[in-house]
């Protein structure tokens, strides 16, 4: 029996539970009892909580309790770092002692029989508390090394060369210098953050919205002094997270502590403005670019140096500077990375963390350079494509952005574009063109398994504890499991997001597919080869478990024993165009069309690759033209906290994305040959659009979001 599953464009096996309602996300879980809890938050960036008056809040209909740090429990909080956590500096503490880290810090916790009565009554608390002086500023100059938990001596550096950059610039015929700026941006996922926390004596359930159950059952259990087995993390479906939910943050364990307290289930769920404070945010950044080339157009020099915010108490780390060593080619490479800590919350990853960002001043920097040399931008990168990894030395496993550039500019009709800028109007619209390249490495994680059980109805059934946020993993798994086992996707049942499931890596970095899939690769040729071994070859293994009268058999898998070769250097590349309109008098920028064309190895599922693409689309969309987490610099609130004033792409704003895979068959990058498409789609957006601005209208603006007013 053999049926084609991978490759095939299969609608979501979990959209009729979807659309009918029945998928239960984190907040909707109540068990019997449930009281709900709200956070109250710290009103000042940095200082110290002097006094907190209950006044009547504590009589107030309802109220179960109120916890601040004078009567909080103490928790142990023992040494423990999940893959996504910063690896130096702590987490916070929460409720455990006076200090104030952050504007928006959780202070308090009210706890009532209803969520309406819990916010009265948090509105009652009254908080004094004495004012330190606070850093918001992320300039170069404040930027430190990260690193300071390995001690001054380390082997750790963020910085790296080859060649002698610096001097090559400065002899270069062809020079562009420039810094380039990002707001800070939150992830803003349509489902809240939410966590639901149930007590048994000993035994603690949590159904919270997760991309890492196994992570967040760690966490909690070294936050709370338990054996990790008697903490159980369920989280079925996520209503997306972007990164938002890889790390274990401050409601999951105030939901605990509030649950244990009041001997009761107890949920939270986090609202909009509590999400910006308390789930993350891509760093704000700076980023300065240097490009020296001959008058040609081929790179002598690339320097790049990058700061980003982090918080005062951890060191929080991306890649933003790495692609610029291995983009391109290029003798001479010199990068300098920093942080620059601040008096906020902790930056977490978020929407292709470090290459969103890198990529943006890198590709503005080549069409910078385009225009100076005055060669078209793709045949700028076409000149300077390596041959291999340059900063490894390393094959790429494979690498085709040619093909990317070729297929991209014929769907886009790139040959259209008169590459003089302002001289493409339509009446009063200034219309520009607009490319950038994509990259963002295809990781691959040893540490998932997975079980399947064959059944003697022909029904096959994968569990695994990975979390699916939206991409669609339970069906690509299904895919997976459906053609090695040779039935149709409708016999296979897929379970996720429960951390008794057999261990996956975080439901991050594009990494799932490649590492879960593996894992359910092999566990499914291990039952594979058992039915063959119990009932020869050329048996279906009904039949065969049937004949034997057996139910089912079961088998596990790990992507462990099929590590991808360490010989090659593994990335996806992509290249991005993007049509920007705008207006020449009101300045107002819309994004027309873009088209990404993607080489990402495999597609396993070509409509929820595309639906993937799209959606990474529109988020550049809103990195380039919409998204800015404002923080009032005086005392670091969070000016656009909801979104009535964070504003996001809707439908008015994304016209007509096109999404092309180049066919790519990669031996070395893993046993499935995928590279995901989760962040790659994301990545070249925003800098194609930028490009296309300065296209449309002369201007070249070095800040995202691209606002109005700095066109004007
Ligand atoms: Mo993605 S930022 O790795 O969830």
């Amino acid at each position: 029996m053999s049926r084609r599953s991978i490759g095939e464009p299969i609608p979501r096996v979990d959209a009729p539970a979807k659309v009918a309602g029945q998928a239960r996300y984190a907040a909707e879980f109540a068990p019997r009892g449930v009281a709900h809890a709200v956070i109250v938050q710290s009103s000042i960036a940095h200082g110290r909580l002097a006094h907190i008056d209950l006044g009547y809040a504590a009589e107030e209909p309802g109220v179960l309790g109120i916890l601040t740090f004078t009567n909080a429990p103490r928790l142990p909080y023992r040494e423990h770092r999940a893959s996504p956590d910063p690896e130096c500096g702590e987490r916070l503490h929460v409720l455990q002692d006076a200090m104030v880290h952050f504007f928006g810090q959780p202070v308090a916790l009210v706890i009532a029989e209803t969520r309406e009565q819990a916010e009265h009554a948090a509105q009652r608390l009254r908080i004094q508390c004495s004012v330190l002086p606070a850093e918001l500023d992320v300039s170069f100059e404040r930027g430190v090394t990260p690193g300071s938990c390995r001690g001054a001596c380390s082997e750790f550096s963020s910085d790296t060369s080859r060649g002698d950059a610096d001097a090559a610039f400065e002899s270069s015929a062809a020079r562009t210098e420039h810094v380039y700026s990002i707001a800070r941006q939150n992830h803003h996922p349509l489902e809240p953050h939410a966590t639901v926390a149930s007590w048994d004596d000993d035994r603690l359930t949590l159904w919270t919205k997760s991309q890492f159950v196994g992570g967040e059952r760690d966490e909690i259990a070294a936050i709370f002094g338990l054996p990790p087995d008697n903490v159980h993390v369920i989280s079925p479906f996520v209503g997306g997270a972007f990164g938002s939910a890889l790390r274990t943050w401050p409601h999951v364990t105030l939901a605990a502590m509030a649950a244990h307290v009041v001997r009761r289930p107890v949920s939270i769920i986090l609202d909009r403005r509590q999400m910006s404070a308390l789930t993350g945010s891509r760093p704000e950044s700076r980023q300065r670019v240097a490009l020296g080339a001959s008058r040609e157009g081929r790179l002598a020099a690339i320097v790049h140096e990058a700061v980003h915010e982090t918080s005062r108490y951890e060191e929080y780390v991306e890649d933003m500077i790495d692609v610029s060593t291995y983009l391109y080619a290029c003798p001479n490479v010199r990068t300098r990375y920093r942080i620059a800590p601040r008096d906020v919350s902790t930056p977490t990853h978020m929407r292709a963390p470090g290459e969103a960002s890198g990529v943006f001043a890198l590709e503005c920097a080549m069409d910078e350079l385009a225009v100076e040399v005055g060669i078209d931008p793709i045949e700028l990168r076409l000149r300077n494509e390596p041959e291999r990894d340059e900063s490894s030395g390393l094959p790429f496993s494979s690498r085709s952005i040619r093909e990317c550039y070729a297929a991209g500019a014929e769907r886009f009709g790139w040959a259209r574009r008169d590459p003089q800028p302002r001289s493409m109007r339509e009446g009063e619209l200034l219309i520009g063109f607009g490319v950038a390249s994509s990259t963002y490495p295809a990781f691959f994680s040893t540490n998932a398994r997975a079980r399947v059980r064959l059944r003697s109805d022909g029904s096959v059934e994968v569990e695994v504890a990975s979390s699916d946020m939206g991409p669609g993993t339970s069906t690509s798994i299904a895919q997976v499991a459906a053609e090695i086992v040779g039935v149709g996707v409708d016999r296979v049942q897929v379970r996720l997001g429960d951390s008794r499931l057999p261990p996956a890596p975080s439901h991050g970095g594009s990494q799932t597919l490649a590492s879960v899939g593996t894992a359910v690769k092999a566990a499914c040729d291990a039952a594979c080869a058992e039915i063959r071994k119990l009932g020869g070859e050329g048996r279906s293994f009904p039949d065969v478990l049937r004949r034997l009268d057996r139910a089912s058999i079961e088998a596990t898998g790990s992507s462990d024993a099929n590590q991808p070769s360490k010989e090659f250097s593994r990335h996806a590349f992509g290249a991005v165009f993007a049509e920007v309109a705008v207006d020449s008098e009101l300045c107002e920028v819309r994004v027309r069309r873009a088209v990404g064309a993607y080489a990402a190895g495999r597609i396993v599922n070509p409509r929820l690759a595309r639906s993937q693409c799209i959606g990474g689309m529109v988020g550049g969309i809103g990195m380039a033209l919409m998204e800015e987490t404002i923080l009032d610099e005086r005392d670091g609130r969070i000016v656009t906290g909801t979104l009535a004033e964070y504003l996001v792409p809707v439908n008015l704003d994304v016209r007509d994305l096109d999404v092309i895979f180049v066919a790519e068959r990669d031996p070395h990058v893993n046993p499935l040959g995928v590279k995901g498409v989760g962040e790659i789609a994301l990545v070249g957006m925003a800098p194609a659009i930028a490009n296309a601005v300065f296209h449309a209208t002369g201007r070249r603006l070095r800040r995202l979001p691209i606002r109005l007013d700095q066109l004007l």
